[in-house]
């Protein structure tokens, strides 16, 4: 795809995204109520975030979910975020890095933010499209550039099919998913972009994943995006009212997952319509062990460091809040017994 032409969608997905009508209307999480323990039998300056992202040292349970690249806002955008992620030790998803496949130039942003967030854990991120049809090696070396600590690989079926320059091509993903699973030296995670999974594609996976990444529907929604993005009255806008609701919420998929996942070992994180220390206590508590931001990071980034750092230590702080009136020292306290209920 020409450069120009990929900069301007990637500067339309950022303007779009933050649009409070591209993201869903409802949220999964707002239904699920956790109990209040009136007796937690802990002080609050004892309870605990640190979690481990394999052999990363975090300070929380929580990440940035991907976000993309790829355009002149998005470099400055990528460091403040690489950054302070670094600083807070929160984990960072890099966005698609499709385009260093064809672009060689790609390659030199990644190079830089590595060399500017030296000790920021990065996760790669790809398409299941794109890892149909490239070679696991190349897409190996987009780990290797970023230094990156797991590769993420995104599918979003319904943005392709909505996104009038798509590619809607998944034919051959699952056995994809199989082969870099099996080439990988790092972890791998699975996420959808905001649509879910339904158990019929969980029961799909037989591939070696680290990590399943719900991406559930919630919050940014992609085919509201494509929508925002095409031609008035074209199919793709049309269509994308049509399917404004499509997706498995946040809270289903989690819920899917859980069930799926019983006798395999890995983790399965949350995202999707994740805005506040609440909604992470929430997901934490239906069975994830990681919880990522997308769109509010991206919206304090915007903003600059201070309040992107400000933001971070609000939703630790609402985390232990969470934490405290449950009765749970660490995250994976909330996961014991059943301390939440569908309202
Ligand atoms: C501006 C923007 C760009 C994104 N780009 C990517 C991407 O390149 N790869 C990916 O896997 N997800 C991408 N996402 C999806 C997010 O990682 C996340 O799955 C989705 O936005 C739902 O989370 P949210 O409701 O917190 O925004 C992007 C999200 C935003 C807001």
């Amino acid at each position: 795809m020409p450069n120009e032409r990929f900069e301007s969608r990637k500067a339309d997905h950022l303007r779009l995204a933050l649009e409070p009508a591209m993201d869903a209307q409802e949220n999964s999480l707002d239904g699920i109520h956790l109990f209040h323990d009136a007796l937690p039998e802990l002080n609050f300056a004892d309870i605990e975030l640190a979690s481990k992202f394999w052999r990363y040292e975090a300070a929380s349970p929580f990440f940035f979910s991907s976000m993309t690249a790829g355009h002149h806002k998005g470099e400055a955008l990528n460091l403040t975020l690489a950054k302070v992620a670094a600083k807070r030790r929160w984990p960072m998803g890099v966005g698609s890095q499709r385009r260093e496949l064809t672009d060689p130039a790609a390659a030199s942003e990644w190079a830089r933010l590595r060399k500017a967030a030296p000790d920021a854990c990065l996760f790669s991120n790809i398409g299941l499209s794109q890892l149909i049809t490239t070679p696991p090696q190349k897409v190996l070396a987009l780990v290797d550039t970023l230094e990156a600590a797991a590769l993420i690989v995104h599918t979003n079926p319904m943005q392709e099919a909505l996104q009038p320059e798509g590619t809607p091509q998944f034919q051959g993903g699952l056995k994809a998913l199989e082969k870099i699973c099996h080439s990988s030296k790092v972890p791998v995670i699975l996420k959808e972009t905001g649509c879910g999974f339904s158990s019929a594609s969980l029961k799909k996976i037989r591939a070696k994943i680290a990590a399943l990444d719900v991406g559930g529907y919630g919050g940014t929604h992609w085919g509201r995006i494509e929508g925002g993005r095409a031609a008035a009255t074209s199919h793709q806008q049309l269509a994308a009212l049509t399917f404004a609701r499509w997706g498995e919420s946040t809270a289903d998929s989690l819920l899917n997952a859980v069930h799926w996942r019983q006798k395999r070992s890995l983790e399965i994180w949350a995202s999707g319509g994740i805005r506040s220390g609440l909604d992470a206590a929430k997901a934490l508590a239906m069975g994830a062990e990681k919880v990522g931001f997308a769109k509010p990071a991206l919206e304090q980034a915007l903003l600059g460091e201070e309040a992107l750092d400000k933001w971070m230590g609000r939703m630790e702080f609402e985390l232990k809040v969470a934490l405290f009136c449950s009765g749970a020292k660490r995250p994976e306290a909330l996961r014991k017994g059943k301390r939440w209920q569908k309202i």
